[in-house]
Formats: structure tokens, C-alpha cells, sequence
């Protein structure tokens, strides 16, 4: 147990997915695993520990924004020993070239959050995605016909941004798309010599204003988890 999940030691797999959302772990956990157990509600933050495949998985929520996800990855990786771990998420589509519905793999990280300051001093350390899981996901989501799009995303602090001119700067320089959560993961991955990747299905563009209807979710989202699952066991 640590102070945020409540599983017992040997509870969580190796290899962890992370939804923002502990509703979508559980719907994930129950579609996609064999014999999935909930290992942890602690604050309604769902987690669950079954197979895929024959490979042990865990799915657990990380809830929203970089302070949250950082404190469930600190404890999966360091408490519970996780060694890779692919976050499965949305995010909001930058380009023109990009559709609702489309996935993209965040191969870098862009973000103007000051959580780790303090460590770097100034330097622009720049989260990466892990080179092994990129490749084997984009394999993955090219042999299931699903668009996908390879590129730097901003991981923002903010949901309603104040600033339309960071966000077009962000688009001149080829950002694909826009979440919460992914720089912090591959931060602390780096940090900790574990493996990390972010999956996301676009569900809304800032420049057609388009939206996923929310009948469509649980589709993309599905595949999305089979493009992460494939990713971790190739
Ligand atoms: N902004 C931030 N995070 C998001 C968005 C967005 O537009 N869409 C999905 N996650």
C-alpha cells in the first residue's frame, strides 16, 4: 500500500495503461482483460490487475493534469516496481491535416509546466516517448488501418486556454495535439529508467471545432487500448 493506492505488493503488473479516467480503467479492465481484479479505489481511483494475452497488465486512472498523474506514476514505479507504462488518453488535433477519430503517438513532449524546475534549472529538458514502444505502436495501429500521426504534443496545464497566441505558435511549429498529461509521464520515466508511451484518440480539433459524439468514444477509445496493448507485448 502506499498513500495514494491501496494494492498490495505484487498487485500491479509491470506493465501499466493509464486513462485519465478510473471509469475508462474499469471499462477497459472488463473489456479487454482475463480475470482483471480491482486493485485500488482508494479516492475513487480505480485500478485493476488481469491478463492479455497470457501478460499480466494493469489498467489504473491517473485522474487529470500533471500533479495527479505524477503522483500515481511516482508510486507505480517506484512502491510497485512498473517498467512500462502507456498512457491511453484523448487530446485536442492542432493541424488541418488531422481528423476526430485520428490517433496520435506522442513522440515528444512540449509543456510550460514548472513541476520540474526545480531539477533542471532553466534547462528545457525535452520528455520523450521510449523508441521501443513508438515503433511497435505505430506497427500496431498501421496494421489495423487506423489513421495515425507521429509528432510533438503540447501537454498543457490549463483545459480552457487563456492564450490563442501560444496556441498558434504551438500549431506553426507542427504541435499535432493538445492533453494534460503525457510530458509528466515521460519525465518521470526517464527519470526512473522505466518505459513510457502516450496513445491518444483525438476527440475534439481547436480549428474545425469538430467533437467526437460521445456514441463514438468507447469505439476509438477501444482502439486505442489494443494499439497500446499491442505496443507493450511486441
Ligand atoms: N485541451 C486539453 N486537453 C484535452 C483537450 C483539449 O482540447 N481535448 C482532450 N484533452
Amino acid at each position: 500500500m502506499t498513500v495514494h493506492i491501496g494494492a498490495k505488493s505484487g498487485e500491479i503488473a509491470e506493465t501499466v495503461l493509464l486513462p485519465g479516467d478510473p471509469y475508462r480503467a474499469k471499462w477497459a479492465a472488463e473489456t479487454f482483460l482475463d480475470d482483471a481484479v480491482c486493485v485500488n479505489e482508494v479516492r475513487g481511483m480505480l485500478g485493476f490487475t488481469g491478463t492479455w494475452k497470457g501478460n499480466r497488465v494493469t489498467i489504473h486512472g491517473t485522474g487529470m493534469g500533471m500533479p495527479s498523474l505524477s503522483i500515481y506514476v511516482n508510486e507505480l514505479i517506484q512502491d510497485y516496481g512498473a517498467k512500462t507504462l502507456i498512457r491511453i488518453g484523448s487530446c485536442g488535433a492542432m493541424q488541418e491535416n488531422i481528423n476526430v477519430r485520428d490517433v496520435i503517438i506522442a513522440m515528444a513532449t512540449t509543456s510550460t509546466t514548472s513541476m520540474n524546475d526545480p531539477i533542471f534549472r532553466g534547462a528545457n529538458f525535452a520528455p520523450c516517448a521510449d523508441w521501443s514502444l513508438l515503433k511497435t505502436a505505430v506497427a500496431a495501429a498501421e496494421k489495423r488501418d487506423t489513421p495515425v500521426h507521429v509528432g510533438n504534443i503540447f501537454s498543457s496545464d490549463v483545459f480552457y486556454s487563456e492564450s490563442p497566441e501560444l496556441d498558434a505558435q504551438l500549431e506553426r511549429h507542427n504541435v499535432l495535439g493538445v492533453e494534460m498529461e503525457a510530458a509528466e509521464l515521460y519525465t518521470l520515466a526517464a527519470r526512473h529508467n522505466a518505459r513510457a508511451l502516450a496513445v491518444l484518440t483525438v476527440s475534439d480539433h481547436l480549428k474545425t471545432h469538430e467533437a467526437l459524439p460521445s456514441d463514438q468514444r468507447e469505439r476509438s477509445f477501444a482502439d486505442m487500448v489494443e494499439i497500446a496493448l499491442e505496443a507493450a507485448f511486441n
